[in-house]
């Protein structure tokens, strides 16, 4: 592939990221930097792409989407008809398919996967998934949709410049940003 695919997600301590079709916490600054880390190009010419389950665009406040900046793309099974600057792709193959092709395969430089539980599968079992950036909350919140199990040994926790490493507080809450990469050689390993 010709860009980085990523997934971005924050995930409470019993493993919960939503609750009736919201986010089950208020963070603004963690907000902020699920935006800042979806935009970031090191080609200032080039844009990310975001790549989302139905459910999950229906959760974004119409005001708030398409997420600005970036090329959206949502995920349905149903003929769904979306506005400008966004995509509806029948899987997550289609979706890549279209990054690969004109007229985004030069404009797009990385993807990132944005939720919700079976899309975040299905991305962190793809080879083509470079990385996770996982914001650990350290508290258990009520939450009906769940993050499923990362495959931890393929992926390995890394550093990233960009990502503070000290932990954050905000309204009580704590969390820490957590950075993991796929083992690329994971198959060749002797184990
Ligand atoms: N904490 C976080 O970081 C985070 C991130 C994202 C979302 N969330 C939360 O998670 C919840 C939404 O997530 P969710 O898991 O319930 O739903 P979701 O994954 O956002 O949406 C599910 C829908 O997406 C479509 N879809 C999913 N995989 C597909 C595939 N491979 N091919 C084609 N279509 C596919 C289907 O749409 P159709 O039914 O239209 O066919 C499916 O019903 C909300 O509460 C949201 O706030 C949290």
């Amino acid at each position: 592939m010709n860009f980085k695919l990523n997934i971005i997600v924050a995930v409470s301590e019993n493993m919960g990221i939503g609750m009736n079709g919201d986010l089950p916490w208020r963070l603004r600054k963690e907000m902020a930097y699920f935006s800042r880390m979806t935009k970031r190009t090191k080609d200032s010419s080039k844009q990310n792409a975001v790549i989302m389950g139905r459910k999950t665009w229906e959760s974004i406040p119409d005001k708030n989407r398409p997420l600005a900046g970036r090329i959206n793309i949502v995920l349905s099974r149903q003929d769904l008809k979306l506005g400008l600057n966004t995509l509806a792709c029948s899987s997550l193959e289609t979706a890549l398919q279209s990054l690969q092709e004109p007229p985004l395969a030069e404009s797009i430089e990385s993807a990132w996967v944005i939720g919700g539980s079976s899309v975040y599968k299905e991305a962190m079992a793809s080879p083509h998934c470079s990385r996770i950036y996982l914001t650990k909350i350290f508290k258990t919140f009520e939450c009906d949709t769940f993050l499923p199990e990362v495959p931890m040994n393929t992926f390995k926790l890394v550093k990233d410049p960009d990502v503070p490493e000290e932990m954050q507080e905000e309204n009580g809450v704590l969390y820490g940003y957590q950075v993991y990469e796929r083992l690329h050689d994971f198959n060749s390993l002797k184990l």
